[in-house]
């Protein structure tokens, strides 16, 4: 087939060569911003006089009926015609015949690829920024529902202190809250707007790129041809940004696989979100747990992958840059389904507060508050790390629990011990008394939940 730019060319391309760089088998994705860029930049030719507007009506007609086919399936993409914006083009000038061909006055590839790439990524940034509030949503509500579990903190995988399960819970509010946060700076980047910059340098066309902003509700038009067609800058970003709320989703998983487990017990799964293995009757695996722990490193591999492709390409536009599409699209997909599953299986899982309760009775968990109960007699706080060392280690060599150690027999470590000790190592006082900013206090974890269930 007669390439659009065979212009210059004695011989046809090798077909080898075809199938090794076309990008239509992947880039087809990006019809719908295509076809509404092209749109947009046909009503300025014709505003700006640099096409007729009959041409232009004609272009515009033509290209919502290629809508129309893509979207019922009927349209053929083909390989040989490289990419999706070739596609379209060649589609265009075989429907309208000549007035086809004025649809890339004034334009590149190169800028036309660039804007068809924030188009895409804007909105599904948007998608994105609706699915994790969704999930922020749901795990605050649980968060509410169990305000009064009280389960192990941990720091080394070992027992530390009481917290709230809600406190543990929100932790995770907190990571999609600064997530969120990204995704939506990385959209200010995104949201510019690129048509114009041509193959590089602009074009000696009178076009109005401030209209076209306009026309795509682009909040700013790019300032430098150059850096115009070879930023990929925001798909990084957006990789990045996605790299990080992976990280955080990975981290959920990895916990509730272990509080799922026989060991901890802390959680239960839910059926639907858990599979049978076709050996062993009894399990009951948590393979979305581990899938989007594992998904976690394709992620990774994108944002290392675009990375490298952009690290040493001189200016401009190359073609290396094509492979910006497959990172950012799987990284779309991989993000998206993630949260979605998550978010659908979150309420479902059940939490056992009775093994939760338990676990903080063994483990020294209040140690920490012996030692400023100390403290706050008087004794120097090394020392009463010190001495509550010893009362512990006497525990653990008789393999008793600091409640049961009895008032009396902790007397003999300090003097400064008095009988109100027993209240403060009760686990419930331990909880109550986190009352820094930010600690994890019963009335402080409530009004946190507050706050976040009254912003909209
Ligand atoms: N398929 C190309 C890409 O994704 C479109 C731009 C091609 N430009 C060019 N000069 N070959 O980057």
């Amino acid at each position: 087939m007669k390439k659009l730019w065979a212009g210059r060319f004695k011989e046809e391309t090798e077909k080898t060569v075809e199938s090794f760089s076309e990008s239509v088998s992947f880039d087809a994705r990006l019809w719908k911003y295509d076809i509404e860029g092209s749109i947009a930049h046909v009503k300025m030719l014709s505003r700006q006089k640099i096409i007729p507007q009959k041409d232009a009506a004609l272009i515009m007609k033509g290209l919502l009926e290629i809508e129309a086919e893509i979207q019922s399936g009927k349209f053929k993409f083909r390989e040989s015609l490289e990419d999706v914006h070739m596609n379209i083009e060649y589609a265009l000038i075989k429907k309208i015949g000549d007035a086809g061909g004025k649809i890339h006055t004034a334009r590149s590839r190169n800028d036309q690829v660039a804007l068809d790439m924030r188009l895409y990524l804007r909105e599904e940034i948007g998608t994105i920024l609706k699915l994790i509030k969704g999930f922020q949503k749901v795990i605050v509500s649980s968060a509410d529902k169990h305000i009064d579990v009280i389960m192990p903190g941990y720091t080394h995988l070992q027992r530390a202190q009481p917290v709230l399960l809600s406190h543990h819970l929100l932790a995770y509010y907190e990571m999609l809250e600064r997530d969120r946060g990204r995704f939506d700076d990385c959209l200010s980047r995104t949201n510019v707007m690129p048509l114009g910059a041509a193959a590089l340098s602009g074009t000696t066309f009178p076009i109005d790129r401030k209209y076209v902003a306009r026309l795509l509700k682009f909040p700013a038009v790019s300032e430098n041809s150059i850096d115009t067609v070879s930023d990929r800058d925001f798909v990084i970003e957006f990789i990045s940004a996605s790299s990080i709320l992976m990280t955080h989703l990975s981290r959920l998983a990895e916990e509730f696989i272990i509080w799922n487990s026989e060991e901890f017990r802390f959680i239960e799964l839910p059926d639907a979100f858990t599979t049978g293995s076709s050996i062993m009757p009894q399990k009951k695996n948590p393979d979305v747990l581990e899938l989007t722990r594992g998904r976690t490193g394709r992620v990774y591999g994108h944002l290392v992958s675009l990375l490298t492709v952009m690290k040493a390409l001189p200016l401009a536009y190359n073609r290396d840059m094509q492979e910006d599409k497959e990172p950012a699209f799987d990284t779309v997909d991989t993000v998206k389904s993630c949260i979605t599953v998550l978010t659908r299986m979150f309420p479902k899982v059940r939490f056992n507060r009775k093994a939760m309760n338990e676990a903080t009775l063994s483990g020294f968990l209040t140690a920490t508050d012996i030692a400023e109960y100390l403290v706050k007699k008087g004794m120097p706080f090394r020392e009463a790390h010190s001495v509550t060392g010893r009362i512990v280690k006497h525990c653990s060599d008789r393999n008793i629990a600091l409640a049961e150690l009895g008032i009396d027999n902790l007397k003999k470590f300090s003097k400064l011990i008095g009988r109100d000790i027993s209240h403060h190592i009760k686990v419930e006082t331990s909880v109550h008394e986190k009352k820094s900013y930010g600690g994890t206090s019963k009335k402080l974890v409530q009004s946190r939940i507050k706050k976040i269930k009254s912003r909209k």
